[in-house]
Protein backbone atom coordinates (compact mmCIF):
# COMPACT_ATOMS: atom_id res chain seq x y z
CA UNK A 1 0.00 0.00 0.00
CA UNK A 2 1.24 3.45 -0.72
CA UNK A 3 2.55 5.44 2.12
CA UNK A 4 0.43 8.72 0.50
CA UNK A 5 -2.55 8.57 -1.52
CA UNK A 6 -4.15 11.61 -2.45
CA UNK A 7 -7.33 11.73 -4.53
CA UNK A 8 -9.04 15.13 -6.59
CA UNK A 9 -7.56 17.43 -3.34
CA UNK A 10 -8.97 20.71 -3.98
CA UNK A 11 -8.45 23.50 -1.71
CA UNK A 12 -8.39 27.24 -1.32
CA UNK A 13 -7.87 29.31 1.90
CA UNK A 14 -9.56 31.44 3.47
CA UNK A 15 -10.07 34.89 1.29
CA UNK A 16 -7.43 37.34 2.84
CA UNK A 17 -10.01 39.92 3.28
CA UNK A 18 -13.22 40.03 4.43
CA UNK A 19 -15.66 39.59 1.50
CA UNK A 20 -13.27 38.50 -0.75
CA UNK A 21 -13.09 35.66 -2.82
CA UNK A 22 -11.28 32.04 -1.02
CA UNK A 23 -7.64 31.75 -2.54
CA UNK A 24 -7.43 28.82 -4.50
CA UNK A 25 -4.23 26.80 -4.38
CA UNK A 26 -5.08 23.37 -5.37
CA UNK A 27 -7.43 22.12 -8.38
CA UNK A 28 -8.18 18.46 -8.69
CA UNK A 29 -4.46 16.93 -7.46
CA UNK A 30 -3.99 12.81 -7.46
CA UNK A 31 -0.47 11.45 -6.66
CA UNK A 32 0.44 8.41 -4.95
CA UNK A 33 4.05 7.94 -2.83
CA UNK A 34 5.41 4.76 -2.21
CA UNK A 35 6.86 3.46 0.72
CA UNK A 36 10.86 4.36 0.59
CA UNK A 37 10.01 6.87 -2.54
CA UNK A 38 12.22 10.22 -2.81
CA UNK A 39 9.32 11.99 -4.65
CA UNK A 40 10.68 16.28 -5.59
CA UNK A 41 8.14 18.79 -6.61
CA UNK A 42 8.81 21.16 -8.60
CA UNK A 43 6.95 24.19 -10.27
CA UNK A 44 6.78 28.32 -10.48
CA UNK A 45 5.99 30.48 -7.63
CA UNK A 46 2.35 29.94 -6.31
CA UNK A 47 2.27 26.92 -8.33
CA UNK A 48 0.78 25.19 -5.20
CA UNK A 49 4.15 23.04 -3.43
CA UNK A 50 3.61 24.99 0.10
CA UNK A 51 0.41 24.07 0.02
CA UNK A 52 0.42 20.65 -1.18
CA UNK A 53 3.31 20.05 1.25
CA UNK A 54 1.13 21.22 4.37
CA UNK A 55 -1.89 19.14 3.23
CA UNK A 56 0.66 15.72 4.31
CA UNK A 57 0.43 16.77 7.83
CA UNK A 58 -2.94 18.34 8.19
CA UNK A 59 -1.91 22.04 8.80
CA UNK A 60 -3.92 22.06 5.74
CA UNK A 61 -6.78 22.45 6.17
CA UNK A 62 -6.89 21.93 9.84
CA UNK A 63 -4.81 25.36 11.21
CA UNK A 64 -5.73 27.58 7.94
CA UNK A 65 -8.96 26.66 7.52
CA UNK A 66 -10.21 27.18 3.74
CA UNK A 67 -12.42 24.93 1.54
CA UNK A 68 -10.83 21.23 0.84
CA UNK A 69 -12.24 18.81 -1.65
CA UNK A 70 -11.00 15.40 -2.07
CA UNK A 71 -8.87 13.22 0.03
CA UNK A 72 -5.35 12.81 1.70
CA UNK A 73 -4.43 9.44 3.28
CA UNK A 74 -1.62 8.92 4.96
CA UNK A 75 -0.48 5.87 6.13
CA UNK A 76 -4.00 4.22 5.90
CA UNK A 77 -5.42 7.23 7.33
CA UNK A 78 -7.43 10.37 6.28
CA UNK A 79 -5.98 13.67 7.64
CA UNK A 80 -9.63 14.51 7.65
CA UNK A 81 -10.35 12.84 10.79
CA UNK A 82 -6.28 13.40 12.32
CA UNK A 83 -5.22 16.13 14.94
CA UNK A 84 -1.98 17.71 13.34
CA UNK A 85 -0.68 16.44 16.52
CA UNK A 86 -1.46 12.73 15.39
CA UNK A 87 0.03 13.53 11.93
CA UNK A 88 3.32 15.39 12.89
CA UNK A 89 4.54 11.99 15.00
CA UNK A 90 4.25 10.21 11.19
CA UNK A 91 5.30 13.03 9.03
CA UNK A 92 7.99 15.53 9.67
CA UNK A 93 7.71 18.78 8.03
CA UNK A 94 10.97 20.76 7.32
CA UNK A 95 10.82 24.58 6.16
CA UNK A 96 12.59 26.82 3.84
CA UNK A 97 14.35 28.86 6.45
CA UNK A 98 15.76 27.09 9.47
CA UNK A 99 16.13 29.62 11.59
CA UNK A 100 12.22 29.94 11.76
CA UNK A 101 12.11 26.36 13.20
CA UNK A 102 15.17 26.53 15.65
CA UNK A 103 14.14 28.02 19.36
CA UNK A 104 16.11 26.39 21.97
CA UNK A 105 19.65 26.97 23.48
CA UNK A 106 21.64 23.90 22.96
CA UNK A 107 21.53 22.06 20.06
CA UNK A 108 20.41 18.39 21.75
CA UNK A 109 17.68 20.77 23.59
CA UNK A 110 16.34 21.51 19.91
CA UNK A 111 16.43 17.62 19.18
CA UNK A 112 15.08 16.81 22.36
CA UNK A 113 11.50 18.38 22.33
CA UNK A 114 9.65 16.53 20.28
CA UNK A 115 10.09 13.22 21.94
CA UNK A 116 9.48 15.50 25.45
CA UNK A 117 6.31 16.16 23.82
CA UNK A 118 5.39 13.07 23.11
CA UNK A 119 5.81 12.43 26.70
CA UNK A 120 8.19 9.48 26.19
CA UNK A 121 10.52 8.51 28.73
CA UNK A 122 14.07 10.30 29.87
CA UNK A 123 15.79 7.01 28.25
CA UNK A 124 13.66 7.07 25.51
CA UNK A 125 14.53 10.90 24.31
CA UNK A 126 18.01 10.68 24.93
CA UNK A 127 18.71 7.59 23.45
CA UNK A 128 16.89 9.63 20.49
CA UNK A 129 18.69 12.62 20.81
CA UNK A 130 21.90 10.75 20.04
CA UNK A 131 20.66 8.59 16.88
CA UNK A 132 18.95 11.76 15.29
CA UNK A 133 22.09 13.89 15.79
CA UNK A 134 24.45 11.11 14.42
CA UNK A 135 22.37 10.47 11.21
CA UNK A 136 22.33 14.08 10.55
CA UNK A 137 26.39 14.26 11.19
CA UNK A 138 25.47 16.88 14.09
CA UNK A 139 26.75 14.71 17.25
CA UNK A 140 29.94 16.64 17.86
CA UNK A 141 27.54 20.08 18.01
CA UNK A 142 25.35 18.49 21.09
CA UNK A 143 26.07 21.34 23.44
CA UNK A 144 26.76 24.05 20.89
CA UNK A 145 24.16 26.90 20.08
CA UNK A 146 22.70 26.58 16.87
CA UNK A 147 22.81 30.21 16.64
CA UNK A 148 26.57 29.51 16.19
CA UNK A 149 25.90 26.88 13.25
CA UNK A 150 26.06 26.94 9.18
CA UNK A 151 23.02 27.13 7.34
CA UNK A 152 23.61 23.60 5.61
CA UNK A 153 24.11 22.87 10.15
CA UNK A 154 21.37 24.54 10.99
CA UNK A 155 18.82 22.89 8.31
CA UNK A 156 20.58 19.53 9.24
CA UNK A 157 19.58 19.88 13.01
CA UNK A 158 15.81 20.68 11.74
CA UNK A 159 15.87 17.68 10.37
CA UNK A 160 17.09 16.05 13.21
CA UNK A 161 14.80 17.64 15.16
CA UNK A 162 12.02 15.66 13.35
CA UNK A 163 13.66 12.39 12.85
CA UNK A 164 13.63 11.99 16.48
CA UNK A 165 9.94 12.35 16.48
CA UNK A 166 10.77 8.80 14.44
CA UNK A 167 8.55 9.59 11.31
CA UNK A 168 7.66 7.19 8.78
CA UNK A 169 7.05 10.20 6.03
CA UNK A 170 9.73 13.34 5.55
CA UNK A 171 8.07 16.21 4.22
CA UNK A 172 10.43 19.13 3.41
CA UNK A 173 9.66 22.78 1.86
CA UNK A 174 12.21 23.90 0.03
CA UNK A 175 14.89 23.01 2.23
CA UNK A 176 17.86 24.39 0.78
CA UNK A 177 16.51 27.26 -0.77
CA UNK A 178 17.97 30.15 1.85
CA UNK A 179 21.43 27.45 1.53
CA UNK A 180 24.40 28.75 -0.18
CA UNK A 181 25.61 25.70 -2.66
CA UNK A 182 27.85 23.77 0.28
CA UNK A 183 24.80 24.09 2.30
CA UNK A 184 22.40 22.68 -0.23
CA UNK A 185 24.78 19.84 -1.32
CA UNK A 186 25.19 19.17 2.91
CA UNK A 187 21.32 18.75 2.92
CA UNK A 188 21.09 16.59 -0.10
CA UNK A 189 24.18 14.57 1.36
CA UNK A 190 22.33 14.17 4.75
CA UNK A 191 19.05 12.65 3.10
CA UNK A 192 21.03 10.40 0.69
CA UNK A 193 22.56 8.78 3.47
CA UNK A 194 19.13 8.87 5.80
CA UNK A 195 17.39 6.54 3.27
CA UNK A 196 20.38 3.82 3.28
CA UNK A 197 19.85 3.35 6.24
CA UNK A 198 15.93 3.66 6.93
CA UNK A 199 12.89 3.65 4.96
CA UNK A 200 12.39 6.98 4.90
CA UNK A 201 9.76 8.63 2.56
CA UNK A 202 10.77 11.51 1.46
CA UNK A 203 8.54 14.54 -0.37
CA UNK A 204 10.59 17.48 -1.27
CA UNK A 205 9.47 20.88 -2.86
CA UNK A 206 12.91 21.80 -4.46
CA UNK A 207 14.29 24.45 -7.13
CA UNK A 208 17.05 22.41 -7.30
CA UNK A 209 16.80 20.16 -10.56
CA UNK A 210 20.68 19.27 -10.28
CA UNK A 211 19.65 17.47 -6.74
CA UNK A 212 16.51 16.27 -8.11
CA UNK A 213 18.32 14.47 -11.18
CA UNK A 214 20.62 12.98 -8.83
CA UNK A 215 18.25 11.71 -6.05
CA UNK A 216 14.56 11.80 -7.03
CA UNK A 217 13.07 8.83 -7.81
CA UNK A 218 9.97 10.98 -9.08
CA UNK A 219 9.28 14.60 -10.17
CA UNK A 220 6.15 15.78 -9.76
CA UNK A 221 5.96 19.29 -11.80
CA UNK A 222 2.49 21.58 -10.07
CA UNK A 223 1.44 24.11 -12.31
CA UNK A 224 -1.58 26.21 -11.15
CA UNK A 225 -2.70 23.82 -8.52
CA UNK A 226 -2.83 20.82 -10.84
CA UNK A 227 0.13 18.15 -11.45
CA UNK A 228 1.22 19.40 -15.22
CA UNK A 229 4.11 16.26 -14.95
CA UNK A 230 4.69 13.31 -13.45
CA UNK A 231 7.69 10.92 -14.23
CA UNK A 232 10.96 10.08 -14.31
CA UNK A 233 13.68 12.85 -13.14
CA UNK A 234 15.56 11.76 -16.57
CA UNK A 235 12.58 11.75 -18.60
CA UNK A 236 11.21 14.79 -17.46
CA UNK A 237 14.49 17.04 -16.88
CA UNK A 238 15.34 16.92 -20.87
CA UNK A 239 12.54 18.11 -21.45
CA UNK A 240 14.18 22.06 -21.26
CA UNK A 241 11.61 23.76 -23.03
CA UNK A 242 8.74 22.61 -21.88
CA UNK A 243 9.94 22.67 -17.99
CA UNK A 244 10.92 26.79 -19.01
CA UNK A 245 7.60 26.90 -20.15
CA UNK A 246 6.44 25.62 -16.70
CA UNK A 247 8.73 27.78 -14.64
CA UNK A 248 10.95 24.92 -13.99
CA UNK A 249 15.01 25.06 -14.27
CA UNK A 250 16.43 22.47 -15.59
CA UNK A 251 20.46 21.05 -14.57
CA UNK A 252 23.24 22.91 -16.66
CA UNK A 253 24.16 19.36 -18.22
CA UNK A 254 20.61 19.21 -19.60
CA UNK A 255 21.15 22.54 -20.97
CA UNK A 256 24.29 22.11 -23.01
CA UNK A 257 22.35 18.83 -24.23
CA UNK A 258 19.68 21.06 -25.34
CA UNK A 259 22.22 23.61 -26.87
CA UNK A 260 24.43 20.98 -28.29
CA UNK A 261 21.13 19.38 -30.06
CA UNK A 262 20.00 22.56 -31.20
CA UNK A 263 23.64 23.06 -33.19
CA UNK A 264 24.99 19.87 -34.14
CA UNK A 265 21.44 17.76 -34.81
CA UNK A 266 22.44 15.52 -31.77
CA UNK A 267 19.77 13.60 -29.64
CA UNK A 268 21.33 13.77 -26.34
CA UNK A 269 19.24 13.82 -22.94
CA UNK A 270 21.34 13.44 -20.13
CA UNK A 271 20.36 15.26 -16.80
CA UNK A 272 23.24 14.36 -14.47
CA UNK A 273 27.11 15.12 -14.83
CA UNK A 274 28.02 11.46 -14.72
CA UNK A 275 25.76 10.97 -17.58
CA UNK A 276 27.03 13.36 -19.59
CA UNK A 277 30.79 12.14 -19.23
CA UNK A 278 29.80 9.34 -20.06
CA UNK A 279 27.56 9.66 -23.41
CA UNK A 280 30.35 12.06 -24.17
CA UNK A 281 32.96 10.24 -23.89
CA UNK A 282 31.59 7.53 -26.19
CA UNK A 283 30.39 9.86 -28.31
CA UNK A 284 33.69 11.44 -28.51
CA UNK A 285 35.23 7.90 -29.03
CA UNK A 286 33.39 7.33 -31.86
CA UNK A 287 34.39 9.79 -33.55
CA UNK A 288 37.98 9.92 -33.34
CA UNK A 289 37.89 6.35 -34.20
CA UNK A 290 35.75 7.15 -37.58
N1 LIG B 1 -2.04 31.69 3.70
C1 LIG B 1 -2.51 31.94 2.48
N2 LIG B 1 -3.65 32.65 2.31
C2 LIG B 1 -4.13 32.87 1.08
N3 LIG B 1 -3.57 32.43 -0.06
C3 LIG B 1 -2.44 31.74 0.05
C4 LIG B 1 -1.84 31.45 1.32
N4 LIG B 1 -0.72 30.74 1.12
C5 LIG B 1 -0.60 30.59 -0.22
N5 LIG B 1 -1.64 31.19 -0.86
C6 LIG B 1 -1.89 31.18 -2.33
O1 LIG B 1 -2.06 29.84 -2.75
C7 LIG B 1 -1.42 29.61 -4.01
C8 LIG B 1 -0.39 28.50 -3.86
O2 LIG B 1 0.63 28.97 -2.98
P1 LIG B 1 1.82 28.06 -2.45
O3 LIG B 1 2.48 28.82 -1.36
O4 LIG B 1 1.31 26.70 -2.15
O5 LIG B 1 2.75 28.00 -3.76
P2 LIG B 1 4.28 27.56 -3.89
O6 LIG B 1 4.34 26.70 -5.12
O7 LIG B 1 4.77 26.99 -2.62
O8 LIG B 1 5.00 28.95 -4.19
P3 LIG B 1 6.50 29.44 -3.80
O9 LIG B 1 7.38 29.00 -4.93
O10 LIG B 1 6.36 30.93 -3.75
O11 LIG B 1 6.88 28.85 -2.49
C9 LIG B 1 -0.85 30.95 -4.43
O12 LIG B 1 -1.78 31.57 -5.26
C10 LIG B 1 -0.70 31.70 -3.12
O13 LIG B 1 -0.83 33.09 -3.33
MG1 LIG C 1 6.29 27.49 -1.33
Amino acid sequence: MSDIVIENLHYAYPPLMPGGEPVVALRGVDLQVEQGEFLALMGRIGAGKTTLCLSLNGLVPHATGGIIRGNVTVLGRNTKTQTVAELSAQVGLVFQNPEEQLFHLRVEDEVAFGPENLGLPREEIARRVTWALRAVGLEEFRQRSPLTLSGGEKQRLAIAAVLAMRPRILVLDEPTASLDPQGAAEVFATLRELRQTMPLTIVMATQDSKWVAEQADRLAVLDQGRIALLGRPDELLSQVERLHALGVGVPQVAEAAAQLNARLGTAFRFTRLDEAESVLADDLGHISAT
